[in-house]
């Protein structure tokens, strides 16, 4: 604990800490992509399969669900611990917002970073809520999982969520942020580290901006797809 609490009192400190948690949990949200690629498939079995493996790893998936809340709470309490000071030593804020070009990358989202970045800790509170918590075996969501027995049908609770349009329009909202924020963080985060070469700055910043916009786009077409019931339309389409 108290080498934590040193590196919280310093501004390098503070960085590095927002900057590797923030790392992490960028890889999280990667892996929580990847297995909610099959929430694109209609069928709901395997994305049900994939949840329920996940479950049937118990202390294991517990253990990774404390670092992953440690994880949040170091990057938002890094961010505005980091807020604080630089309001601190400039209580005037800017009446012109200007990009000083070049490394420094200044745009929307690098300034509303606090902003994006708070309404996703709220998002991520009510999202864990509504489907983690949300009605399971008891209530009925059940499916059958092969080997696993019967298992909670969380493929059905996610489709009957997105079939309502202000989840739909809230989860598209969300996302945009999310893209809005990754792109800065990954950047910003490169250069915690020291990893800004100026010979590789530019690929670099393409990567960043890649890895947000798959990521923004991965997400918020999950919505859209179930709302629309695009793999049906689109199967119609080809048939
Ligand atoms: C369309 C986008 C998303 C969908 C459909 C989705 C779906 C889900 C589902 C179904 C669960 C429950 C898993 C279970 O109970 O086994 C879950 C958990 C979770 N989601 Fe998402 N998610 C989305 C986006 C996000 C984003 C962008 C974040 C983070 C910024 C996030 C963070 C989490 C976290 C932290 C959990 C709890 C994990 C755990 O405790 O095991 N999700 N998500």
């Amino acid at each position: 604990m108290i080498p934590l609490r040193k590196a919280l009192s310093s501004s390098v400190g503070k960085k590095f800490i927002m900057a590797f948690s923030g790392l992490c949990l960028g890889g999280f949200i990667v892996v929580h992509l990847l297995g909610n690629l099959a929430l694109y498939r209609a069928d709901g079995a395997a994305f049900n399969l994939y949840a329920a493996t996940l479950e049937s790893f118990g202390k294991f998936i517990i253990a990774a669900e404390l670092g992953l809340i440690a994880l949040f709470l170091l990057h938002a309490i890094s961010a505005m611990l980091l807020k604080l000071n630089h309001w601190g030593a400039r209580p005037e804020r800017y009446s012109v917002v200007k990009s000083k070009g070049g490394e420094s990358k200044s745009t929307l989202a690098s300034r509303n970073m606090i902003i994006s970045g708070g309404v996703i800790f709220a998002f991520v509170i009510l999202h864990v809520w509504s489907f983690k918590y949300g009605p399971g075996i008891t209530e009925g969501y059940t499916a059958a999982g092969g080997a696993h027995g019967e298992i909670r049908d969380l493929h059905r609770l996610v489709v009957e969520s997105f079939h309502n349009p202000l989840i739909v329009s809230a989860y598209v909202f969300v996302m945009l942020l999310l893209g809005g924020h990754l792109w800065h963080a990954f950047w910003s985060g490169l250069q915690s580290f020291g990893l800004t070469n100026p010979r590789y700055t530019k690929g670099l910043y393409c990567l960043g901006s890649m890895f947000a916009v798959v990521l923004s786009v991965g997400f918020l077409m999950i919505p859209i797809w179930i709302f629309f019931d695009l793999s049906t339309v689109l199967l119609g389409a080809i048939k």
